[in-house]
């Protein structure tokens, strides 16, 4: 492909709660930033047709709303299931189930959560995704904080024990334009 375009979903309520997982709509500022998104993309990518790839969650699409390209969703795109925890904040799961909050802590690539998913299982369902997205021109994927780690770990070669530590702040647009000698990224924020 030409250019991978990559977002996290504007901020959401549960991000606000600093609750986790769950399918939130988005806050007043996750909503500007849905907004700025429109503006950005056609500064950035003046002219270009795109293809909008989200998830199935109502965050990644109300975050796609403004832009008028085709869209597509994956449930592969979802975030990373946290099963029993899914709703609670960390400070909840450390309470009420701290060996496991230990375990994470010790080895988050391959810890997962009861009823729920690593980050190994992740990348697992990721690979029908990076498959096509091989095969495809441009595309803007808007997806969650764990699943861009996966997908930037990929392109970037970041080794797994690294990846689920990475940064990935939200309003924050990423471009990455494969080269010859790697991958190119650019990280324009929204500042908002
Ligand atoms: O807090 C936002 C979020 O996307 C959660 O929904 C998700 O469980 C978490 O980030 C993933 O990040 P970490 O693996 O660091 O807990």
């Amino acid at each position: 492909p030409r250019c991978i375009w990559l977002s996290r979903h504007g901020e959401s309520i549960y991000n606000v709660e600093q609750k986790i997982g769950g399918d939130s709509i988005l806050s007043e500022r996750g909503l500007a930033y849905a907004r700025k998104l429109k503006d950005m993309i056609e500064e950035n990518a003046p002219g270009e047709t795109l293809t909008v790839w989200t998830s199935t969650l109502k965050r990644t699409q109300e975050t796609a709303q403004f832009l008028s390209f085709k869209k597509l969703q994956w449930k592969a795109l979802d975030e990373l299931d946290a099963g029993v925890c899914d709703g609670m904040t960390y400070e909840e799961i450390e309470a009420k189930y701290p060996e496991d909050f230990k375990a994470r802590d010790a080895d988050k690539y391959e810890y997962r959560y009861r009823g729920g998913e690593s980050y190994r299982d992740v990348v697992i369902r990721l690979e029908p995704v990076i498959m096509e997205l091989e095969r495809q021109e441009n595309i803007l994927i808007i997806t969650h904080q764990a699943v861009l780690r996966c997908i930037y770990a990929y392109f970037m070669n970041v080794p797994q024990e690294e990846s689920p530590w990475m940064a990935i702040p939200l309003h924050t647009l990423m471009k990455l334009e494969p080269k010859a000698y790697g991958t190119k990224v650019t990280a324009l924020k929204a500042n908002i």
